[in-house]
């Protein structure tokens, strides 16, 4: 018998069990792999946080030596994926467009079997695909990896060609983990959709960065910065975000599907962005990005007050990437760069116990049309 009642961008609706991570959107809490998200994002490395969502436990010492010798083995990549991500750069393709590209070709050159490789490999080889592309992009010749730093070292050595700065190092460490996984978000769903028909595991990221792309899901960090930035220029949030809404527009970095309270992860990040501004960077830009979230957060409670908007994790992430050095058009990018981890993770958990994901739509179309030749139409 079909469920005929329509559950809109299916909320609410449960069509997995998992293990990996869970979100108490009244309370403002996210579990991942056990921990709370505040324990695991200052303490973890990233790669002891995909070992957790890969094994449902922390690595012991030598475990996690072999794991980041297995994940350092997998970084680079072939000459022909190098080929794609330069012509991307050439025609100035967008970073998430030359990622995805780069990530179907994740496959030429690779010739396991295994999907635990696979998974593996796409962790490791991302950072690599958005450098190459950034590299290219700047005009500049792809820095290969070093075998000597760990995965989030790697990123910012292979951005920059230079030695990262420890502060750097944790402050892009510390959001790696936040927003390792989060429940059945949207591109989670839909790498799990993918992986639901036996497909491969490069097929299921693929579509899952074209998902995270969209503005509604991991595109809004870019405009949170040039708002942030717009702002700061004119010196009176309270005129911008008023001008905002009285024109109709959503401010991005606030708003969120589950969560009815802060974003856990926005208290995170920007405990992570205040240690970074207060130490090398700006700490006056910092003060006025704590006055905007308090001004927005008080007009959209205005504007909506049968809704609670409050403050979402891509607002501090635009605010810890710019002062990691980031650049902005690489924020939705460094977003895969981390939530790769749950999606390969979500995608091994549905294959151990498989059922097509397969809902249902409720036709509103007509019957019994009689057919016209074209002719006569
Ligand atoms: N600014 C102004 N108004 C807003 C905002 C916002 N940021 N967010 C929601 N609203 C309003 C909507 O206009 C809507 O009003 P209406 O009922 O009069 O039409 C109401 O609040 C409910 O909004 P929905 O879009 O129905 O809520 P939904 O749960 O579907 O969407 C979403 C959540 C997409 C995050 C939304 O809050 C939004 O667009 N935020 C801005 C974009 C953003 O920050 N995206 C990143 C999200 S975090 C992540 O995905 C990792």
């Amino acid at each position: 018998m079909v469920d005929q009642e329509l559950h809109r961008g299916l909320e609410d609706i449960a069509v997995a069990e998992t293990r990996l991570s869970t979100i108490d959107g009244e309370a403002g809490e996210l579990i991942i792999g056990g921990y709370p998200v505040e324990e695991l994002a200052k303490n973890a490395l990233y790669e002891e946080s995909v070992f957790l969502l890969f094994n449902d436990r922390l690595p012991t010492k030598s475990e996690l030596e072999s794991f980041r010798t297995e994940l350092a083995g997998y970084r680079k990549i072939s000459e022909e994926i190098k080929q794609v991500l330069r012509q991307a750069a050439r025609e100035n393709a967008d970073a998430m467009d030359a990622l995805r590209m780069g990530v179907a070709a994740a496959n030429l050159g690779f010739d396991s079997t295994e999907s635990t490789d696979h998974a593996k490999r796409l962790v490791s080889v991302i950072p690599t695909i958005v450098t190459t592309y950034w590299r290219y992009r700047s005009g500049k010749e792809p820095v290969e990896p070093r075998d000597d730093l760990g995965h989030t070292a790697n990123y910012l050595y292979m951005l920059s060609g230079e030695e990262p700065d420890p502060a750097a190092v944790r402050g892009l460490e510390t959001y790696l983990n936040t927003v390792v996984d989060h429940g059945l978000n949207a591109s989670t769903f839909v790498a799990r959709s993918i992986a639901s028909s036996d497909s491969d595991l490069v097929s299921a990221v693929t579509g899952a960065v074209g998902s995270l792309k969209g503005p509604l899901h991991g595109g809004a960090p870019g405009p949170v910065l040039e708002m942030l930035l717009v702002a700061h220029e004119s010196d009176d949030p309270e005129g911008y975000v008023q001008e905002k809404l009285d024109a109709g527009e959503r401010l991005m970095g606030f708003g969120h599907r589950v969560y009815r309270t802060r974003d856990p992860r926005a208290e995170v990040l920007s405990r992570a962005a205040e240690r970074l501004y207060s130490g090398s960077g700006d700490r006056a830009f910092f003060g006025f990005v704590e006055e905007f979230e308090e001004t927005a957060v008080s007009r959209l409670s205005d504007h909506k007050p049968d809704r609670k908007l409050e403050t979402n994790v891509e607002f501090y992430t635009a605010v810890l990437l710019y002062g990691v050095g980031i650049p902005q058009e690489l924020f939705t990018t460094t977003f895969a760069v981390s939530r790769v981890g749950g999606w390969v993770a979500h995608c091994l958990e549905q294959a151990a116990d498989n059922k097509i994901i397969r809902p249902v739509s409720i036709y509103v179309g007509d019957h019994n049309r009689s057919w016209t030749p074209a002719e006569n139409r």
